[in-house]
This record gives C-alpha cells, structure tokens and sequence, in this order.
C-alpha cells in the first residue's frame, strides 16, 4: 500500500527520482481520514505554528519582490481552485467506488490548499495595499485560461477520465515538479510560504500517483476510452507546455533580478540541492527547471498508460 506519511517523508527534491513501484492503494477515506486529517494535518499545524508568519519588510522596501511574491502565490490560488472545483465536480460522475472516495478526499484536500495560499496572498496584497481576494484574470495567459476552461467544459460534462487525467496528470502533473523550486527560492525570505508549498506537495504527489493509477485501471480494457484519453492528452499537454513556459521564464526572470538586487538575503539560496541560483545564469534555470517538469511528466503519463500521448 501506499500511505499518505510514507509520501510525506518525500521531499521535493526527491520527487524527481523515480516514483514508487505500482503497488495496489487504498482509496478509501477512512484510510485517508486516518492519515492526512487525522495525522498530516496535525503534524504540519504544529510546525506551521513554530514558524513567524509576519511577512519580512523587505517586501514593503522592494517592490520587484512584492510583485513576483504576489504573482506566485496568485498562481498558486489559480491553480488550486481550478483543481478544487473539478475534482468537486468529478465527485458526482465518478464511475467506481475507489475513483469516487478519491475524487471525495482529493475535493478536501485542495479546498484546504486553497484556503492556504488564499490567506497567504491576501496577507502579501494587504502589505501592498491591496484589498484581499482579487486575483487580477490578466495573469492567466491564453493558453492557460483555455486549459481552464476546457478543464471546466470536460468536468461539467461529466467525463470523469478525462477530467482526472486534464486535473491530475496534466494540470498538476506538470505542476507539482515544481514545488521543490519554489520551496528552496522562497525559503530565504519567506520560510512561511515555503512550508506551506511543501506540505501542499505531499498531497500533490499523492494526487498526482493515486490518479495515474485511476487513469490507468479505468482505461485498462478500454482501448478506444484509452485512445480519445490519449489524444485530449496529446493536445492539452503541448498548449499547458506553453503555458508554463511562460510562467517560468516570467517567474525565474523576475526572480533572478530580485535575488541579486538583494544578495545578502539570497546568498545561499539554491536551484537544486548544491547549486546554488547566484552562480546559474538565468537561462540555465530556466532550462533545469523544464526538463526536470518535462522528465517528470513523461513518467507519470507512463504510468497512466498514456504514452501515447507523449
Ligand atoms: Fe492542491
Ligand atoms: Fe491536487
């Protein structure tokens, strides 16, 4: 079995080795109750609450690093509202009883992620000045609001392979590689958020294994469900490529510039374990980071038994 704590002792940066041999999971929510909101949650409250969550003053002296904080953690929002109001949706159309306790437990889970990155960007735009809760739409890029809403077409459609495999595996397949990066950019300055991106990363990978391994049993003797699966795949993968390209390029510019305005702060900060961003040239971490999204998300498909998407 695979259990929630065994993936919580992953760390991000371990989460681009090899994931976990295919072994049988239990879905059900009295497995999960006992484990994330019975033992996770407990024990990352009482870390969160050792860590001050006052934001440092540097982000009311810089405002390049205002900016990019905010620009950060409104994608985070984004992203796990989309992930919320579809996995809500796939609750009702779901075609078995495990994808049904998953979609159930997975709902909870990125309401709780939302809450989280909700209150910590409302806490950034108040230092700024701004009033809480609006998310500027401006900052989806074309490819990703049509991702969005083509996330949004195929959930109230009611098509729950596909829309575990958009959510899941392509949305926050291709996503949650990068949390490692925004744990170790963020941790010089605000350690708070980079908890916070870590804890919302074990229950990533969780949604991201536990939705291959849906994916791959609800399509196993299905070969033509598998097939229009695999081309959704194919085209959605190339346009949510674009889209975070985008955003990386944006956010490691952005973030670059920042880092070496204030390098005392940003001294030790690193890209990957031992590396750190002072010495790597903007381009090559840009260029670390997609292929680390892009080897990544190759395995999971697999997984899923969508290579044909790739
Ligand atoms: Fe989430
Ligand atoms: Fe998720």
């Amino acid at each position: 079995m695979i259990y929630a704590e065994s993936l919580e002792s992953v760390t991000p940066s371990e989460s681009i080795a090899p994931m976990p041999p295919r072994r049988p999971i239990d879905f059900s929510v009295a497995h999960w109750w006992r484990r994330v909101p019975g033992q996770q949650w407990p024990r990352q409250a009482e870390v969160l609450a050792a860590i001050d969550p006052t934001l440092s003053p540097l982000f009311q002296q810089s405002r390049p690093l205002a900016e990019v904080h905010r620009l950060d953690l409104a994608l985070f929002v984004v992203f796990e509202e989309v992930a919320l109001r579809v996995s809500g949706a796939l609750v009702r159309r779901a075609p078995t009883q495990d994808a049904l306790s998953f979609a159930a437990q997975q709902t909870l889970d990125e309401a709780q992620h939302y809450e989280v990155f909700l209150a910590r960007s409302n806490q950034a735009r108040a230092l700024s000045g701004l009033a809480p809760g609006g998310i500027d739409p401006a900052i989806l890029a074309p490819p990703l609001r049509r991702f969005v809403e083509h996330c949004y077409e195929v959930a109230d459609r009611g098509d729950f392979v596909e829309g575990l495999t958009l959510t899941n595996l392509l949305l926050e397949g291709m996503a949650y590689p990068l949390y490692a990066y925004e744990e170790r950019y963020w941790q010089p300055i605000d350690p708070y958020l980079a908890r916070l991106v870590r804890f919302a990363f074990v229950d990533e990978t969780r949604h991201v294994t536990y939705g291959a391994q849906l994916v791959s049993r609800l399509l196993f003797d299905d070969h033509a469900a598998r097939d229009r699966v695999a081309k959704t795949c194919r085209q959605a993968r190339v346009a949510l490529r674009e889209a975070f390209q985008y955003y990386i390029r944006v956010f490691v510019g952005l973030f670059d510039a920042v880092a070496r305005q204030h390098r005392d702060v940003f001294a030790d900060a690193e890209l990957a374990p031992g590396r750190r961003i002072a010495d790597t040239p903007y381009a090559e971490q840009v260029q670390h980071i997609l292929h680390a999204i892009d080897s990544e998300h190759r395995r999971l498909l697999a997984r899923a038994g969508l290579d044909l998407a790739l």
